[in-house]
């Protein structure tokens, strides 16, 4: 049975931590779904996430899901970068011979990262878009970030780009702020697989969209994926995105990972007790 390890990783986060404000002496141990609480009581710190473990292989989308404020947009931070992390590492091996331990590169390593290795989709478009930039300029952003110099090039390409994410090409320089909740996460769709890079990190991709917009863009995210061959993570509060995109998931409370499982035996049977409330809430 394959849980959490996947044979060939090309992401790997080890004991990953990220703690807001200073730890007591026992503020691990006062916190996590034992306590009940991620806040240390003693210092008022919240340990955000803590002790989390997982591998993610290549054409393999990993979901972890959990309530509000458990710790799941801090997870896919610290592996973005968009945050330091407290504890752990995170290792990505895109290439045979090339692993990177991620925490250890310098910040401009890091942001190069960002250009063509780890592409993130946020569930705000602001955060991964500038609204005011039209939608050819900010695809155009990761490719001139890549090296690309050729105006006539990077437009071509950013067409591709917008047709495959079936963004309408009329609609290329207007800019996003100008566009629907929809259209604009296929934007930013568009923008995170311009350098096809090998991992993309997805947080809440449809969360506040309607629900018929939600599905095109959920088929579209399953369809880059494949396509791609994409290492993904999936980062939802809800279980119809997570079976819908994911094979294997880690389930978080108060900022621990309390279940790792096939997605399908996760939704069936459900081990912890926490999982257990959370699949079936899902189902009521
Ligand atoms: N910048 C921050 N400063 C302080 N606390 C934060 C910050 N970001 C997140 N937290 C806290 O960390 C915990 C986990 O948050 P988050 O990772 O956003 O959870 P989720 O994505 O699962 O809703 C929450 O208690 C949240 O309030
Ligand atoms: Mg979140």
């Amino acid at each position: 049975m394959k849980l959490v390890t996947a044979p060939e990783w090309v992401l790997k986060v080890e004991n990953l931590g990220k703690v807001f404000g200073n730890l007591s002496k026992h503020g691990i141990e006062n916190t996590g779904p034992e306590a009940g609480t991620s806040k240390d009581s003693v210092t008022g710190a919240i340990v955000a996430a803590w002790d989390v473990s997982f591998e993610v292989a290549a054409g393999e989308a990993l979901g972890v899901v959990g309530e509000s404020g458990s710790g799941k947009s801090t997870v896919m931070r610290c592996i973005a970068g968009d945050q330091a992390a407290t504890a752990g590492s995170v290792k990505i091996r895109t290439a045979p011979d090339e692993q990177l331990d991620i925490f250890n590169l310098s910040a401009a390593e890091r942001r190069q990262l960002r250009v063509n290795k780890i592409a993130v989709v946020y569930q705000d478009p602001a955060e991964g878009l500038e609204m005011n930039v039209t939608a050819g300029g900010n695809i155009a952003s990761p490719l001139t970030a890549a090296g690309w110099r050729n105006f006539s090039a990077i437009r071509g390409r950013a067409s591709e780009l917008l047709s495959r994410t079936e963004v309408p090409l009329n609609r290329m320089d207007d800019a996003v702020k100008s566009f629907s909740g929809g259209m604009r996460q296929r934007v930013q769709l568009a923008k995170a697989i311009a350098n096809r890079p090998p991992i993309v990190l997805f947080d809440e991709p449809t969360t506040g969209l309607d629900a018929s917009v939600a599905a095109g863009v959920l088929d579209l995210i399953r369809g880059l994926l494949e396509e791609y061959g994409l290492a993904a993570v999936v980062v939802s509060h809800d279980f119809s995105v997570i079976e819908m995109l994911t094979t294997r998931c880690i389930v978080m409370n108060h900022g621990r990972v309390v279940e790792s499982a096939l997605t399908d035996q996760l939704l069936e049977d459900p081990h912890h007790p926490y999982s257990q409330k959370l699949v079936s809430a899902a189902r009521a």
